[in-house]
């Protein structure tokens, strides 16, 4: 890490400008109070910075030069959110995020699902002590970076196909940081991990690279799931979950069900994580182009985004203070809702801010 952390700020589409906006509020006070030298260097990619550089004729998603900045200068990415229906499905997405996830090969999608306040919580009699819990998602690989095919297109023997396509070091090497963290964590000392092997049998390989990683971890039990009855247990029984790890796809579904258990989308962040390398941190959140411009869209989010990267950069002390703030915001009903639209944007980042800053 260097001193100062270098941090690449993406706001991005729709509210994600705004959200992180109130993010760089929240570091710049606990920076200032901690002592910790940053610097952020602010980049305006998105769908109008695509519209902008020609679109559809070979608008400019993110230029080479920038990714080489970010892979040779920077210790972090702080991005809001893209997705707008003005550019083609997943064109700016692609060119964005899953550039910068394969690119800087950040192979850790690593997602918190925590319950701060119990009144969040959709299930009934459940408790913040039911629902925390982590996914470790895999990454790079999966059908998301395999190669789509379209064979006799647009007539009626059409066949389509994008392989869920893995590899044992890909594999490996997200399954071993699960066990890690199980080790860190130390709170069950079980680690699920969730496939759907019986019908996509490619996923033995899942299978075989656990059991043979988990030798390494004699402390760890292991436990197993298949992805739909995983769904059900969590909702079910959430308490049983701990620390998971999955493949890209299940992982992208499954926490977006575990960001409903915490209160929403409005809550759930994550890191996309290289150990010890530039990582990626972001809400869950999409870009809800709809409240764009208009102050309403709830920044806690991205504000938990913030507390994991500074855990990443090192600082695990101040990404704990905030997410307390944020528990004891939620509690003491100072942050009423996680809605958007109840506070405004900046009235949000403001109470944190000001809790933080003591
Ligand atoms: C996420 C999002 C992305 C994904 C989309 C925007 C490509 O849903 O980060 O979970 O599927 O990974
Ligand atoms: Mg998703």
């Amino acid at each position: 890490m260097t001193n100062p952390h270098k941090i690449a700020v993406i706001g991005g589409d729709g509210i994600g400008p705004e959200v992180i906006a109130e993010g760089l509020k929240v570091l710049a006070v606990v920076a200032e109070r901690h002592r910790i030298a940053y610097e952020t260097v602010e980049y305006p990619f998105g769908t109008d910075h695509w519209l902008a550089t020609g679109g559809e004729q070979g608008g400019e998603t993110l230029p080479d030069s920038v990714f080489k900045q970010i892979h040779d200068d920077c210790d972090a990415v702080l991005l809001g959110a893209i997705g707008d229906p003005r550019a083609p499905v997943g064109l700016v997405e692609h060119g964005v995020i899953m550039t910068l996830r394969v690119g800087l090969d950040l192979f850790v999608n690593l997602r918190p699902v925590k319950l701060y306040d119990e009144r969040l919580c959709p299930l009934k009699d459940k408790t913040c002590a039911d629902v925390d819990m982590v996914f470790v998602r895999e990454n790079t690989e999966d059908a998301y970076t395999a190669k789509p095919t379209f064979e006799d297109k647009g007539t009626p023997d059409e066949v389509a196909s994008q392989p869920m396509r893995y590899t044992r070091q890909g594999t490996e090497r997200v399954i071993r940081y699960a066990f890690e963290l199980a080790v860190k964590r130390n709170r069950s000392n079980k680690l699920l991990m969730i496939d759907k092997a019986n019908a996509v049998r490619a996923q033995d390989l899942w299978t075989r690279t656990f059991a043979e990683v988990g030798e390494e971890f004699p402390g760890i039990e292991r436990d197993h799931a298949y992805i739909d009855a995983a769904c059900m247990w969590m909702l079910k029984n959430p308490e049983w979950f701990d620390v998971s790890v999955t493949t890209n796809l299940f992982g992208d579904i499954i926490t977006d069900v575990g960001a409903m258990l915490q209160g929403g989308l409005g809550i759930a962040a994550s890191g996309n994580i290289h150990p010890g390398r530039v990582s990626l941190f972001e809400p869950i959140h999409g870009s809800a182009p709809k409240y764009k411009n208009q102050g309403k869209a709830n920044p806690v989010a991205s504000i938990m985004a913030v507390s994991m990267m500074l855990d990443h950069l090192g600082h695990r002390d101040v990404a704990v203070e905030i997410e307390d703030t944020i528990s004891r915001l939620l509690i003491s009903n100072a942050i009423k809702s996680l809605s958007a639209g109840v506070q405004s944007t900046s009235e949000i980042g403001d109470l944190v801010a000001e809790a933080l800053a003591g």
